[in-house]
């Protein structure tokens, strides 16, 4: 069985160039399948909201919500880090709000850090949080949290003015205590010079080859979320198809009375009641 992680072995990863991978996982049996592959961390994030809710974008995701799901998910995965998302609006009001959803999440689940999206405006709330002693992972690119105000879900990062806006962004919320940054959408070029700027790992989704850490959503990547796929998504398996396959097969044993068989029945004799 795989040794768990620490928030530790994050910066000592990076001092050895060791490389680490990172998929989402919202509930219990996808938490327990993941935790059994070798893959070093688990994201329980609030794009539960599109993927387990059916909503347009995770804005509406609650800490009811991420609770609920995040706690499923650490039952399922004891030996694998779990990182759990802190939805929109539970963090960004005052340190105080953030302090006590943090702790929250944390309490509530037994998740081993928090998440929360943003830059050099969230620096003070995420130093305030570390210094309760939880460990924030940081986001930037493309926070979709966010996204309307970035003009939707688009590559961050394409000017030479937005590219050193993010560098600064990762280097302010590293002074202010974060152990590792989620870093999604920018070109290779910008994740690469990020990556180099700052001694914590850029764990990048949809940001190149040069960072640290490799994310992808699990049901991208094993292609059970349906047609809408990003550039940067690789698909894996093909799970979807498999279980449609699964559930036809299914269906037309049920129709034509090819199953049950015996194998698959309960078969004592009960006097009275004949099975012929
Ligand atoms: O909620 C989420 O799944 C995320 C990933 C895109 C990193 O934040």
């Amino acid at each position: 069985m795989k040794r768990k992680m620490s928030v530790l072995d994050f910066k000592k990863y990076k001092t050895e160039g060791k490389k680490f991978a990172y998929a989402t996982a919202y509930d219990y049996t996808t938490a327990s399948i993941v935790n059994e592959s070798d893959v070093e961390v688990i994201l329980c994030g609030d794009s539960l909201g599109m993927i387990m809710l059916g909503y347009s974008s995770t804005t509406p995701v609650t800490m009811d919500d991420m609770v609920h799901h995040t706690r499923a998910v650490v039952k399922g995965a004891p030996h694998t880090f779990v990182v759990g998302d802190m939805p929109f609006g539970s963090y960004q009001v005052s340190k105080e709000q953030a302090i006590e959803n943090a702790a929250r999440l944390i309490k509530e689940t037994g998740c081993d850090c928090v998440k929360l999206e943003g830059g050099v405006e969230m620096a003070e709330i995420i130093a305030a949080i570390v210094n309760v002693g939880i460990p924030v992972m940081g986001h930037l690119g493309l926070t979709p949290q966010t996204a309307t105000s970035l003009g939707g879900f688009k590559v961050q990062g394409g000017t030479p003015k937005s590219a050193k806006k993010l560098i600064e962004d990762a280097k302010t919320i590293t002074e202010a205590g974060v152990f590792s940054i989620v870093l999604e959408c920018v070109p290779s070029g910008v994740a690469k010079a990020m990556t180099a700027a700052v001694d914590v790992p850029i764990l990048g989704i949809g940001a190149g080859p040069y960072v640290d850490c490799q994310v992808l959503l699990t049901h991208d990547l094993l292609g059970m979320y349906g047609d809408f796929r990003p550039k940067f998504v690789k698909v894996y398996k093909n799970i979807r198809k498999e279980m449609v396959e699964g559930l036809n097969a299914f269906r037309q044993e049920a129709l034509d009375g090819t199953f049950p068989t015996k194998e698959f029945s309960f078969n004592a004799k009960v006097e009275g009641f004949e099975t012929e």
